[in-house]
């Protein structure tokens, strides 16, 4: 098995975050002292990934070459982009990297995803793993805004995108490791109730091929994708910092 390279998506159109979306990608805003893209292409190089794709849509999308260039600036060895026509999902944005990806391993890490640590061992335990795929939970007080995970065990039974009541307060954060059967899962989905191709969908597939394996994230984790959560996330790197490796 070869090494796992890094898909990172920095799409969609911020309708969540307008009217400042409506002059720049989401993904661009800053994060406390960096823009906030550099932080999923930091959380990728610490667990040794260096070889990514950015995949990113809208009208501002020349903005990212403009910041990141090659990347080298940022310890990126080969960065690559497309472009995501619209605004059809996560998993429809990861459908772009199928050729990237080759038939190997790949981390995703959705753009405005923050943690304070590292996944060295998450990828690791990946990368032992025979197939499937891998995600990272974290316990937290406002579930509903996410993908919701019940689990037994060393199991994920089962995942609820945004539920209304979660059955457990564990989230499904934005970085998920995955073999190249997440694209044949891709090509069987259908558009969910705010109509995109969801992520839950993906991973509840693997859940039923028995192939999901979990681990709990240490140290904290935001989203940043809501002016509210935008805030907290600059708080927190700034009061504890963000990208550890210990
Ligand atoms: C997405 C996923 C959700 C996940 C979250 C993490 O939500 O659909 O399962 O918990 O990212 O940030 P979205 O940002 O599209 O609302």
């Amino acid at each position: 098995m070869g090494s796992i390279k890094g898909v990172i998506l920095a799409g969609g159109l911020g309708a969540r975050m307008l009217p400042v979306t409506k002059v720049t990608n989401k993904h661009l805003l800053p994060v406390y002292d960096k823009p906030m893209v550099f932080y999923p292409i930091q959380t990728m190089i610490n667990a040794g990934i260096d070889e990514i794709l950015l995949v990113t849509g809208g009208q501002h999308a020349g903005d990212f070459l403009q910041l990141l260039g090659d990347g080298r600036d940022l310890g990126v060895r080969k960065l690559q982009y497309t472009y995501q026509k619209g605004e059809g999902g996560i998993a429809d944005a990861l459908r772009l990297a199928e050729d990237f990806a080759d038939g190997g391993r790949i981390c995703v890490v959705l753009g405005d995803n923050i943690i304070q640590k590292n996944i060295r061992r998450a990828a690791s335990d990946f990368a032992a793993q025979p197939r499937g795929a891998k995600i990272l939970l974290k316990e937290v007080p406002d579930a509903e805004r996410f993908g919701v995970a019940e689990v037994n065990g060393d199991r994920v039974v089962r995942i609820v995108e945004k539920p209304s009541r979660p059955a457990t307060n564990l989230a499904v954060i934005g970085i998920y490791l995955y073999d190249a059967y997440v694209f044949e899962v891709i090509k069987t989905l259908k558009p969910s109730g705010r109509g995109e191709l969801e992520i839950t969908d993906v991973n509840n597939a693997y859940i039923r091929q028995g192939t999901l394996t979990y681990q709990v994230l240490d140290g904290w984790w935001s989203d940043a994708g809501t002016f509210d959560s935008l805030l907290r996330a600059g708080g927190l790197v700034r009061d504890q910092g963000a990208n550890l490796v210990d």
